[in-house]
């Protein structure tokens, strides 16, 4: 079964969602927009009934909260709303910072984080979870090989809790050209990459599926606005089929 992210032209472009259970990496430059895309799908979850966790490992949570609340004006009741009936749950910044203070960091320390987003998975009943930005993991994972396997074990994880995830990664460059992929991402079962091009006031926004596992997708880079009602994605499929 394919999971809606909510987003009408994103769910045209995934034929419908995101299969139910799997793990999807949402790859941009800085301010593609991964945190607020990341966060609508979770929001569009939780208001469709499905209860869902928002584990900011960067950004102080409630930053998180108050930066999406000012980008998509029109939602904030109702996120008022799923936040105070505990369908909507914004986390997570507390192990990071112990982990950056406590200088050795290790695998060790992420496991520690992977057990706090299992607890809150557990407390809600979540079956969505945004884990943003797992790039900061190989900042606190100095040792190449000890950071794959942290990355390995955190999707298992996912895999095991039966959650359908989404994190995000910061590509190196905003423009779809310059993007390597990194070894990491091919453990996803999806990759969805978002793009600035051009420059000045002439810049555009576009987003691509590079892959998603056992579903039909669109492969054009297609469009996006952030509006004050949230994402617009301007999917060359029919949308009124989603
Ligand atoms: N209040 C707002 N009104 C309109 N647009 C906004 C508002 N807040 C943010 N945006 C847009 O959203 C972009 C930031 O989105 P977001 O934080 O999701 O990006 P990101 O990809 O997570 O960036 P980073 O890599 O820095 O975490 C901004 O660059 C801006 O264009
Ligand atoms: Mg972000």
């Amino acid at each position: 079964m394919a999971v809606k992210t909510g987003i009408l032209g994103l769910d045209a472009m995934l034929y419908g969602g995101i299969p139910e259970g799997d793990q999807v990496v949402i790859v941009g430059g800085p301010g593609a927009g991964k945190t607020l895309i990341s966060f609508e799908m979770l929001y569009r979850g939780a208001k469709a009934g499905s209860p869902g966790i928002f584990y900011a490992l960067e950004e102080d949570p409630s930053r998180v909260l108050q930066n999406a609340q000012a980008a998509f004006p029109d939602l904030k009741a109702d996120i008022d709303d799923l936040i105070s009936k505990k369908k909507l749950i914004i986390d997570g910044r507390e192990p990071t910072e112990k982990m950056l203070s406590g200088g050795d960091v290790s695998a060790y320390e992420f496991g520690k984080v992977m057990a706090e987003i299992e607890d809150k998975i557990a407390q809600i009943g979540a079956n969505r979870v945004i884990v943003d930005s797992a790039s900061i993991l190989s900042l606190l994972i100095n040792d190449p090989i000890a950071y794959r396997r942290s990355m390995i074990q955190l999707i298992n994880n996912m895999r095991r809790l039966k959650v359908t995830s989404i994190l995000t990664m910061e590509a190196e460059t905003p423009e779809r050209s310059k993007l390597a992929f990194k070894p990491e991402f091919f453990i996803f079962d999806g990759i969805i990459s978002m793009y600035q091009t051009g420059e000045g006031d002439k810049r555009t926004r576009a987003m691509e599926i590079i892959k998603m596992r056992g579903t039909r997708h669109s492969f054009v880079t297609t469009p996006y606005d952030i509006t004050p009602s949230g994402f617009k994605v301007y999917s060359a499929e029919d949308t009124s089929l989603y």
